[in-house]
């Protein structure tokens, strides 16, 4: 069975996104399955934002074949970690939690690199091309961080 973990952010379509395919990038695929969500509904089956595509493209990353989905309770149990872009889906999130198990395994996704410290990745839906592109740079460092926690913590998995 492999390690699933799971991106979420509101829309499913800027933020997630791209954090789904960055830390896919970082990871072996037998190993570890990496998905998103969205806590809000808008967006259900539809493609990434164009604007995440782009900044993907740019930095070899394909994201065009994901697909919208609404963040359910059952993913607490199908999922070993969920990180979250903002305090806002954190709420969102741990509001659904069914036990203290099921929050424990949310983590807002910037604590990776600035611990406690409750740092949001900025939502650049109503913003420009470039909002995008230091979504992207702030997403890969967290990720970096978050494939060499993962692949230490399950290496002897
Ligand atoms: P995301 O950005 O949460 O990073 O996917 C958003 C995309 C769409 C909306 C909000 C945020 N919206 O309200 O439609």
């Amino acid at each position: 069975m492999p390690i699933k973990i799971l991106m979420v952010c509101l829309g499913n379509i800027c933020r997630s996104p791209l954090a789904e395919g960055i830390l896919a990038s970082k990871l072996p695929k037998e190993k570890f399955f990496v998905d998103s969500a969205g806590t809000g509904h808008w967006h259900v089956g539809n493609p990434p934002d164009k604007r995440s595509i782009l900044t993907a493209e740019k930095n070899g990353i394909s994201i065009s074949n994901q697909k919208g989905k609404l963040f359910k309770s059952s993913f607490f149990k199908e999922y070993d970690h969920i990180y979250v872009m903002d305090n806002s889906n954190y709420d969102d999130v741990i509001s659904m939690a069914p036990n203290e198990e099921a929050k424990q395994k949310v983590m807002l996704i910037l604590d990776e690199l600035f611990p406690g410290e409750n740092v949001d990745v900025p939502d650049p839906y109503h913003g420009i091309q470039s909002n995008f592109d230091q979504v992207f740079e702030m997403l890969e460092e967290a990720c970096d961080t978050i494939a060499t926690k993962m692949l230490k913590k399950y290496s002897e998995e």
